[in-house]
């Protein structure tokens, strides 16, 4: 299959969106741009363009899919049981990076929800994305465009690599603005739940519920995390991952410890601007400041990618404390790193 690739990163041409969305009307797969990352999106409620995902992707058939809608009505449609009191306050929360757990309607196809009796639904900050929604007059299902296992795609060409032959088509709309996937919480329990923490943190989300929750089995592995995603591995590089904790000094001591350590292996280091002229080393890519983590987050993904391109085999990475956005960028970095997280 030849992967066709439409280019809306200056002008989005009306025609090649119909054609486009002439491929998800007939089963096929596209790969679209989100505020988040990519999505790699199939009709969500063709059941046989649903399974072409899970093999494009070589995606496990017991993770469920998130709906993403162009109009809030769409959500009367696939769930039910939905609060009014929600609605308001998804109605100030989208279009954006958040998505939702809600109890399914029975048009949304058990492909999407792996079989549960919720679906996750999700309307996203991009108004290409969300223009091609309404020209296929139906619920774009789509995962990260990553093949399973791989960091997400936050650059059509990120996508390229992984899908190039596999999908259909692309359509570049330039770089993710945010880089990490959404919050997810579902709405279904007493209170709401984060079950994958995102852009949105549990404090921001706290000025529209009066109380929110974080799914324990986040952190605790005696617990069975909610969210079938949160299983599996991640968002994994080819390289090595090491992510040090720890202020200032401690850092560059046993980052120069490491570096002499290890002075036949191809290190590189993700380190923050004020870690500058510290190391001798050309593979540094600097994550911004320490104190707005939100620069970190939208490189993350891009920068672990870039590192293999580069034929690094050990990556060492600054990680933050696990609160506010931390706590997300920490979710994702755990999962490269395969849990090698050391305090220092
Ligand atoms: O930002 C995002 O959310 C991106 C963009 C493309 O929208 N999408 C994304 O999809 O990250 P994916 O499939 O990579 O992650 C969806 C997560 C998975 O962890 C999945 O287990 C969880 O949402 N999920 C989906 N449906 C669920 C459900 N009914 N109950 C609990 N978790 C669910
Ligand atoms: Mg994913």
């Amino acid at each position: 299959m030849k992967t066709k690739i439409y280019n809306f990163k200056n002008i989005i041409e009306y025609k090649d969106l119909e054609e486009a969305s002439s491929i998800i009307k007939n089963g096929g797969l596209v790969a679209i741009p989100t505020e988040t990352v990519y999505g790699l999106a199939a009709d969500g409620l063709n059941p046989e363009a649903l399974e072409k995902i899970f093999i494009a992707k070589n995606r496990p058939m017991d993770n469920p899919l998130i709906l993403h809608i162009s109009d809030i009505f769409q959500v009367y449609e696939l769930t039910k049981d939905v609060k009014e009191t929600d609605i308001e306050i998804l109605k100030k929360l989208w279009p954006g990076p958040l998505t939702v757990i809600l109890n399914r309607s029975d048009i949304v196809p058990d492909e999407v929800t792996a079989g549960l009796d919720t679906v996750a639904i999700r309307m996203p900050d991009n108004k290409i994305t969300r223009s091609f929604i309404k020209i296929c007059d139906t619920p774009l299902a789509a995962p990260s465009a990553n093949l399973s296992t791989k960091p997400s795609p936050t650059t059509a060409d990120a996508v390229y690599e992984d899908m190039n032959g596999r999908i259909d088509a692309i359509i570049d709309g330039g770089p993710c603005t945010i880089g990490i996937e959404s919050t997810v919480l579902d709405l279904t329990e007493e209170a709401p739940k984060i079950l994958r923490p995102g852009y949105y943190t549990k404090e921001m989300l706290e000025k529209y519920w009066e109380i929110v929750y974080i799914d324990l089995g986040l952190n605790d592995k005696n617990i069975t995390p909610k969210s079938p995603g949160q299983k599996y591995k991640h968002y994994a590089p080819n390289a090595e991952v090491l992510v040090l904790i720890g202020d200032d000094d401690s850092f560059r001591k046993e980052v120069n410890k490491l570096l002499l350590e290890n002075e036949s292996k191809k290190i590189g280091l993700m380190v923050f601007d004020n870690d500058k002229k510290l190391y001798n080393n050309k593979d540094v890519i600097y994550m911004g400041e320490k104190e707005d983590l939100s620069y970190m987050g939208k490189i993350l993904f891009d920068s672990l990618r870039k590192m293999d391109e580069n034929g690094v085999e050990l990556i060492i990475v600054r990680g933050v404390e696990e609160d506010g956005y931390g706590l997300s960028i920490m979710n994702r970095l755990k999962k490269a790193a395969s849990q090698n997280v050391r305090r220092i």
